[in-house]
């Protein structure tokens, strides 16, 4: 049985119907960027997060970068994330003029670790994005403390993880502001791209309003500039109708995972991520780590079963980052994973066999 690394059909059939309605009525409306659907879908997903504002906006990358620059970012501010993440996070940090500074991964959880985090902060530093990696929540009761003693403010990017949650909050509602991608692959994905800010502060809610809409405070009256960082409401209604489904669908990602993990234990040097100690996970990635990763990618492929590299360069060793002067051996937790990690097959709709079939081929290939 041959199975893929991601198969988004399961999740956009079961909402076939009520995509289709929701297409219909917007034509029908021509009201295509903002209004009703967009406002309520902010509603609903801020209270899902249990947080005050949600902004729509129209992608991941767009969320991180206005939450920053809602923060307040000074040219030369230094901001603290991992390099252990995709490169939108620290993208967000230098397009706002910002300086990247990274800190290595914890080895449990390979999000950011507190500890490494602590000693990278200079007089200069201003903020922190801590990356909730793969749907797992980072440590964030220490990360809070570290923030709060410095005087800094948190973007959380919740890209790979809503509905996460850790010591019972929903990521999201803990920091300064969080950051959300509706990327189609993401736990709950778009027809097309879309992303989301939430924040418990009126003044960064006044400003992302702001900023997704050129500035604008009254039509044609521009406070400052800003960018089209609209959501459509296309994307608002087909979200507001998965929205509903996440818990479920997250539910059913849980089970596979706890599936992987019984079976995959003591397999050859195969190795799991831990939960962070009081999260709820919710594997938007189900990643292990092997001394044989390309290996074993190589005879997955053979045997007809998809995986993926989550991520095979860390970012302080990534061309676009020569000029900060980071170099083999900076971060060596973040390193030692990119060279052992694999993602294997874990979306809403796979089936217990296919999981079934992952795990036997896996064990096959210990066993040669
Ligand atoms: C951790 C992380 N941050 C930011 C982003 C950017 O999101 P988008 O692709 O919606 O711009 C992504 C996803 O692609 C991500 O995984």
């Amino acid at each position: 049985m041959n199975v893929p690394f991601l198969d988004l059909s399961r999740q956009n059939t079961e909402i076939r119907e009520r995509a289709l309605a929701i297409f219909a009525d917007i034509m029908e409306r021509s009201s295509f960027i903002g209004g009703p659907y967009v406002k309520e879908f902010e509603e609903s997903f801020a209270a899902f997060c249990q947080v005050p504002h949600a902004i729509a906006v129209n992608s991941g990358t767009d969320a991180l970068r206005l939450a920053i620059q809602a923060c307040g970012l000074e040219p030369g501010d230094e901001i603290i994330t991992t390099p252990f993440t995709f490169i939108a996070t620290s993208e967000a940090i230098s397009q706002n003029q910002g300086v990247i500074r990274f800190a290595d991964v914890h080895p449990d959880t390979c999000t950011l670790d507190p500890a490494a985090l602590a000693a990278a902060i200079s007089p200069r530093t201003r903020g922190l994005i801590p990356v909730h990696l793969y749907g797992n929540p980072c440590h964030m009761r220490e990360i809070m403390a570290i923030a709060d003693k410095h005087g800094l403010w948190v973007v959380e990017d919740a890209c790979q993880a809503h509905g996460a949650a850790y010591d019972g909050s929903p990521v999201g509602s803990i920091g300064t502001a969080g950051t959300f991608s509706f990327y189609p692959t993401k736990n709950m994905g778009a027809f097309g791209e879309g992303g989301l800010v939430t924040t418990p502060r009126e003044d960064i809610l006044h400003k992302v309003l702001a900023l997704r809409n050129h500035g604008q405070s009254a039509r044609y009256s521009h406070d400052f500039e800003g960018f089209n960082a609209r959501m459509d409401a296309v994307q608002a209604g087909v979200l507001h109708e998965k929205l509903k489904r996440l818990p479920d669908w997250n539910e059913q990602r849980r089970q596979m995972a706890v599936l992987y993990r019984q079976e995959l234990a003591g397999i050859g040097d195969l190795e799991f991520f831990a939960t962070t100690p009081g999260a709820t996970h919710v594997y938007h990635l189900f990643t292990v780590r092997t001394r044989q990763r390309d290996q074993l990618r190589e005879y997955l492929t053979g045997q007809g079963i998809g995986s993926a590299v989550h991520y095979p360069v860390p970012l302080h060793l990534q061309p676009a980052y020569r000029p900060l002067g980071y170099g083999p051996g900076d971060f060596p937790v973040a390193e030692e994973y990119a060279r052992t990690v694999l993602s294997l097959p874990l979306y809403q709709g796979i089936r217990e066999e296919e999981v079934r079939t992952v795990i036997h081929t896996i064990q096959a290939f210990f066993k040669h």
